[in-house]
């Protein structure tokens, strides 16, 4: 939710920073701006829409030599206080206008501080709640009686004492040729050039320059200028503090979209790669042994990644006698029953903000906890005991979906070092089964659901979160609006709902649930809904019932989770590929959802 991105060097900084923003942009795309240090002033630039949708000269004023500089600060909006506009957008700026700030975050006692700075004379130029950061700032920098002024560093310190909420904050004053940043819980990486030092949201835009990186801790004053960088804890000494380097393995060519129309489309095509990745990521050794030792496991994840958690409960709870608990992340706050046992929580860009106050809330219990995250340094890898890398290299596209095979992959996995007995595992060949998916036609499947304004989703038993996932996909990229069910639940009141409008999605495989299916789908029919089936294409059942069959080899439960989540994400991609949504920036969505 927002990016933002500093850069402290020898290049261009708006450039820099309009390149890494176009990177950011699926953190948020209301809005976006820019300031920059030109040292003889700060220029601010920024408005509503999306960068992409702009010229980035008239951005970037290119024209306009005197708007160069090699110091600045960019951010890219996902709106909270304030509707999208040229004025709420980012940077933000004091009374002065000598200072710019960019916030990602809330600050929750936003309202009293804005109501107290008014009432001291100062005057806001928008609705957010950021603003009143660079407000505090400036007050702290330039007093009223003209004494005591402090540096741009000891002034965001201080700020920092008075904002309550999570943030991750990047301050510029006009003359300094530095960037002050500090988080709380919000992400916040720094890269490390050579004569070049960049902060950002996450690690995208600053591959390009370099793979040298540190990731802040809560707390943590960092400033950048061209020649260094300088960390300190809030409140203590300016020693500074000794950090670990991180060296990145990500190239800037993987996160291009490599000739693919959509990113979504070019991450489902890495699918294979990541599975095969994430399934050899986790072995009897790499289990913490309070995963193997616990009969009780509490999951906690939000939205797709919930949905390869009901996966995992319905598979480990068959193969194990282990107990699994599954909660909404933003529910499980009003949960009253302890935790027994350990928590696991799961979340791609492990910065959702529900499932990393999941883990707190779970050392309350005392639970030891295990996360499961695609991102190497983010918020859960910090507050979790344990963490596991589902290696599904980056995803771009807001709509989750290597990572949702990644996290499937790495949770089936564990079902099978936990399973007691020998396992058949097929799971060392599933990359292999769904590489086939990949080719299927879509077409005819894409043709019944062109007009449909509803349609639903129907499974049972570990087919349900699969048709939950599927539906939740083709909500967020296409709008058509599509209901996941129980396939045994519809007649208990959906019924009403169906008819030749409605089309239908049904997974439907040989295995212990085929004959009721059959029988749901035979009702559904009758009420002359287009029914769409992921099945064997030579069942006589399916060719008598189905207006078109997507084919599925069965292969068993283990694999056959796979195959129809991929063909149900490619469902969903033609669809709206068809309807020339915007499939990689769906409106109103941001990829990681950092407030509650
Ligand atoms: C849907 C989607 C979201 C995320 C959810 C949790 O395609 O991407 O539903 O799954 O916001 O995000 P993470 O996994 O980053 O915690």
């Amino acid at each position: 939710m927002c990016g933002i991105i500093g850069y402290a060097g020898f290049r261009d900084a708006a450039q820099v920073l309009m390149q890494g923003l176009l990177l950011l942009e699926y953190r948020g795309y209301d809005s976006f701006g820019i300031a920059i240090d030109t040292v003889t002033d700060l220029t601010i630039m920024k408005r509503v829409g999306r960068i992409s949708d702009v010229k980035q000269s008239i951005i970037c004023g290119a024209e306009d030599a005197e708007n160069r500089g090699t110091v600045g600060i960019g951010h890219t909006r996902w709106a909270t206080h304030g509707p999208p506009s040229d004025i709420n957008a980012h940077p933000h700026s004091d009374c002065t206008k000598t200072i710019a700030i960019v916030h990602n975050g809330i600050i929750e006692n936003y309202h009293t501080l804005k109501e107290k700075l008014i009432s001291d004379g100062h005057v806001f130029s928008s609705e957010t709640d950021s603003e009143v950061i660079a407000h505090l700032i400036e007050d702290v920098m330039y007093p009223k009686q003209n004494q005591g002024r402090k540096t741009l560093v000891e002034a965001v310190e201080i700020v920092t004492d008075m904002i309550i909420g999570s943030y991750a904050i990047l301050a510029l004053a006009q003359g300094t040729n530095e960037i002050v940043a500090v988080r709380c819980k919000s992400p916040l990486v720094l890269g490390l050039g050579d004569g070049e030092f960049l902060f950002a949201s996450d690690m995208l835009p600053i591959i390009e320059y370099t793979d040298q990186v540190i990731y802040p801790d809560d707390g943590d004053i960092i400033h950048i200028n061209q020649t260094g960088y300088y960390v300190h804890k809030r409140g203590g000494n300016k020693t500074g503090v000794p950090y670990n380097i991180t060296t990145l393995t990500l190239s800037p060519q993987q996160v291009k979209k490599g000739g693919y129309p959509h990113y979504m489309l070019k991450e489902i095509y890495e699918e294979p790669e990541a599975l095969y990745r994430s399934i050899r990521s986790i072995t009897p050794d790499t289990l913490p042994k309070s995963l193997k030792d616990t009969q009780c496991i509490t999951v906690v994840a939000c939205g797709t990644s919930y949905h390869a958690g009901m996966i995992f409960s319905y598979m480990l709870e068959e193969a194990t006698s282990k107990l699994v608990r599954l909660e909404i992340g933003s529910e499980f706050k009003y949960a009253t029953s302890p935790v027994h046992g350990l928590l696991l929580a799961i979340s791609q860009s492990g910065e959702t903000a529900d499932t990393v106050a999941a883990v707190k809330r779970g050392r309350c219990f005392n639970a030891e906890s295990v996360a499961i995250t695609n991102v190497l340094g983010s918020s859960i890898t910090r507050e979790a005991d344990h963490t596991l890398l589902m290696h599904a290299g980056p995803e771009i596209s807001v709509a989750a979906t290597k990572s949702f095979i990644a996290q499937l992959g790495v949770l089936l996995q564990i079902v099978n070092c936990l399973h007691n007995e020998d396992f058949n595992n097929e799971l060392t060949r599933v990359h292999q089964a769904i590489v086939p998916v990949l080719s299927l036609s879509f077409d005819t499947a894409v043709d019944l659901c062109m007009d449909a304004e509803h349609m639903f989703y129907v499974g049972r038993g570990v087919f349900y979160p699969i048709v939950m996932e599927g539906a939740l996909k083709l909500k967020e990229i296409s709008y058509i609006h599509a209901e996941a069910y129980a396939a045994g639940e519809l007649k208990h009141g959906p019924f009403a709902l169906l008819s030749s409008k409605t089309p239908v999605v049904a997974v439907c495989l040989p295995g212990s649930t085929y004959a009721v299916m059959i029988g749901n789908l035979k009702e559904m029919k009758a009420r002359g809904t287009p029914l769409i089936v992921l099945g064997d294409p030579r069942s006589p059942e399916l060719i008598e019932l189905a207006d078109h069959i997507i084919p599925i080899k069965p292969e068993g439960t283990m694999i056959d989770i796979f195959t129809t989540s991929v063909a149900l994400q490619l469902l969903a991609y033609h669809i709206a590929a068809k309807l020339e949504r915007d499939i990689d920036k769906p409106r109103n969505l941001a990829k990681s959802v950092t407030v509650e």
